[in-house]
Formats: C-alpha cells, sequence, structure tokens
C-alpha cells in the first residue's frame, strides 16, 4: 500500500482536494478548494477538478487518486443525482475523470469516502459490528461499516419519511432553508435516527457534516439506545477516506 494519495471530495457548493498521507490519515498538504461549477454541469466538474489536480504539481504524479462524489457509483457510473446536475445520471464517470486527468482514478460516494476515513482514522474508536455514518449538509449521506468492511450506497437520505425524503425534511440544508431552530431540526433528526435504528440495529452512529461542529446544541437532544457521536475528521474526511480507497485501503 502506498504511503501517499490524493483525495478529491465534490459537493454541491465546493471541490476539496489534497495530499494525503494514508498510512496516518493526514492532511501532507494543504486543502485547496474551489467552487463547484455554477448548475455541476459534468463538463465544467471534470475543468475544476483538472485544475485543482494539476495545481499540487509534481508532488500528487503518479500517487493514487481518490474522487467521492454526491451520488449512487455503480462500476464507476453515477447513478442519481439528488443535489447535483440531472445530467450526471448514467454517465461512465470514473472514466471520464479517467480521461480527463489522464490517470487511473477510485471513484465513490462522498459519504461512503466520508465512512470509511472516520472509522479507519476517526471517530469509530474501534467500534466492530454495524457503524453507520450520516453526513448532514445539503442532503443526508449514509454509509455502513460492518466490521471495517463497507457496505456502499445505502442512500439513507432517501429513505421516505411521513411522505418526504429524509433529507428534504432533516438535512442541515433543511433547518436552514426552513429557518429551524436547534431543537424542532432536532425533532425531525430524531424521527429519522429512530427508525434508522429500528430498522438496522447499528452499534454505533456517527454524525458527520459541517454542522457536525455544532454537535452540542442538537446530539444532546436524540433520544437513541445506539451511541451516536459527532465526526472527528469533519470536512476532511472526504479526502481522507477517498485517498485511503485509492492507495487500496483495506482493513488490515
Ligand atoms: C445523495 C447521496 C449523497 C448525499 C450527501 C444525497 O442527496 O443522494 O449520494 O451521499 O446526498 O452528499
Amino acid at each position: 500500500m502506498s504511503k501517499l494519495a490524493v483525495g478529491i471530495d465534490i459537493g454541491g457548493t465546493g471541490i476539496k482536494g489534497a495530499l494525503v498521507d494514508v498510512v496516518k490519515g493526514e492532511l501532507v498538504s494543504d486543502r485547496v478548494k474551489v467552487a463547484t461549477p455554477e448548475g455541476g454541469d459534468p463538463d465544467a466538474v471534470l475543468a475544476a477538478v483538472a485544475e485543482l489536480v494539476e495545481g499540487f504539481g509534481k508532488k500528487a504524479e503518479g500517487v493514487p487518486l481518490g474522487v467521492c462524489f454526491p451520488a449512487i457509483v455503480r462500476h464507476g457510473r453515477t447513478m442519481s443525482a439528488a443535489n447535483v446536475s440531472k445530467r450526471w445520471i448514467g454517465l461512465e464517470a470514473e472514466s471520464l475523470f479517467e480521461q480527463t486527468l489522464g490517470r487511473d482514478i477510485h471513484f465513490v460516494n462522498d459519504a461512503d469516502a466520508a465512512g470509511v476515513a472516520e472509522v479507519r482514522f476517526g471517530a469509530a474508536g474501534g467500534s466492530d459490528g454495524l457503524v453507520i455514518m450520516t453526513t448532514l449538509g445539503t442532503g443526508i449521506g449514509s454509509a455502513f461499516i460492518y466490521d471495517g468492511e463497507l457496505l456502499p450506497n445505502t442512500e439513507l437520505g432517501h429513505l421516505e419519511l411521513d411522505g418526504a425524503d429524509a433529507e428534504t425534511r432533516a438535512s442541515y440544508a433543511a433547518k436552514e432553508r426552513e429557518d429551524l431552530d436547534w431543537a424542532t431540526w432536532a425533532a425531525r433528526l430524531q424521527r429519522f435516527y429512530a427508525h434508522v435504528e429500528f430498522l438496522f440495529s447499528p452499534e454505533l452512529f456517527i454524525v458527520g457534516g459541517g454542522v457536525s461542529k455544532n454537535h452540542a446544541q442538537f446530539l444532546p437532544l436524540l433520544d437513541l439506545a445506539t451511541p451516536i457521536v459527532p465526526a472527528v475528521l469533519r470536512n476532511n474526511a472526504g479526502i481522507l477516506g477517498a485517498a485511503w480507497l485509492a492507495s487500496g485501503g483495506s482493513r488490515d
């Protein structure tokens, strides 16, 4: 397993990347960020990622490169587009990135990348059994990691609750959009996490996304039998996970 890799995390508003030490699980360059092109159109996103990777110069040459993206990823194809341009649906995204960048990449869902990073380097603290990572952002992302192995594309944000996709009611974007106070938002999160707990009986929930830095405002309001902890890698989880998976990351 190589020690260095590049991780790129594509989101609805920003594209972030860094060079990563995948043994220590640390960034070894500055984190570079560019705005996601308006509309999130594939050609524009590909060009922005190419520019970002070029910016790392020689240091990034010949090292594994992982890219994570907010969609279902099956055999390198993007199969959904909840918060990005619908033009991504059905695209051979991994091949398009490889052609544009002129190198192999590892392509994975954004929450899956964040989840493996938290389990490997962050908040899971060696928990075995089922760990469920959730990211509360524009949407709700989810990752299931069972005994260290990722079960990809779980998409809990699209679980239907009270007649709507869970993420349209309980994401951080929903809180902002509807100007919900912490208690009102927490009541929606309670509905979501209690249902997921009932369905899957995990050992641990990890809560990521930028809002997890304010965890003291809402996690104590949740009443669950399962421990629920904030992510510790914050905005770097996607970058670290994508880089680690690209480097051939596995349990041991
Ligand atoms: C998408 C997921 C993604 C999540 C977080 C959801 O809307 O369907 O694929 O992981 O947002 O970005």
